[in-house]
């Protein structure tokens, strides 16, 4: 028997809204959820004077609840400020939907995450942040973003994050990987655009210090 989904589910399932991706977008997230390793990635645009999201997009790698979250999740945000669109919940996006089947509530927690990730990364371009240290303990944050695309899992969890180091605004990553690896340019990027933006990093130095295979 499949799982009783309401009809509106349904329907952004089948009809999502706002997919794809904006390519000059001024912040992106790519969240992956541990409980199914599935990834969604999200693009927003956003007016520097105003706050309000001019254009979000979504590209869902999960399954039919998390396509319809995200479609819905665009829908609320689109044309509101960054300020409000950061108040809602998973909750709130579930309710929308007029409700989830509980063993698919991570599915919209994962895209609540990934706009919450988008909008703290949009804030800390702007220096509307805090202004947190980049403390060890923030790097490794960050890096949990950091997935391998071919397993959806994040490079922390897959054991490929050797060390790391934070010293005088410069961060030094070891990744247990060789240069050569077809995702080696991939992860390379993924770790400039989670950190160097921080606003009092000057350098992020990453080293593939992974053996070839014998
Ligand atoms: Fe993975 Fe829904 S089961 S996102």
């Amino acid at each position: 028997m499949g799982l009783p989904y309401s009809k509106k589910v349904i329907e952004h399932f089948k009809h999502p809204r706002n997919v794809g991706e904006i390519t000059d977008a001024d912040a992106t997230a790519l969240e992956g959820s541990p409980a199914c390793g599935d990834m969604l990635k999200l693009t927003i645009k956003v007016d520097e004077e105003t706050h309000v999201i001019t254009d979000i997009k979504f590209e869902s790698f999960g399954c039919a609840s998390n396509i319809a979250t995200g479609s819905i999740l665009t829908e609320m945000v689109k044309g509101r400020t960054i300020e409000e669109a950061e108040k809602v919940t998973w909750k709130q996006a579930a309710d929308e939907l007029d409700g989830l089947p509980p063993v698919k509530m991570h599915c919209a927690v994962l895209a609540i995450d990934a706009l919450k990730s988008a909008i703290e990364q949009w804030k800390e371009r702007h220096g509307l942040t805090e202004k947190e240290l980049t403390t060890p303990d923030r790097v490794l944050r960050k890096l949990r973003n950091v997935l391998n695309p071919l397993t959806g899992a994040s490079i922390v969890r897959m054991q490929l994050l050797q060390d790391f180091d934070v010293k005088d605004g410069v961060i030094t990553i070891d990744l247990d990987l060789t240069r050569e690896h077809k995702f080696a340019a991939h992860i390379e990027e993924e770790i400039h655009e989670k950190l160097d933006h921080l606003w009092d990093v000057k350098e992020v130095k990453i080293n593939f210090v992974g053996k070839p295979d014998s």
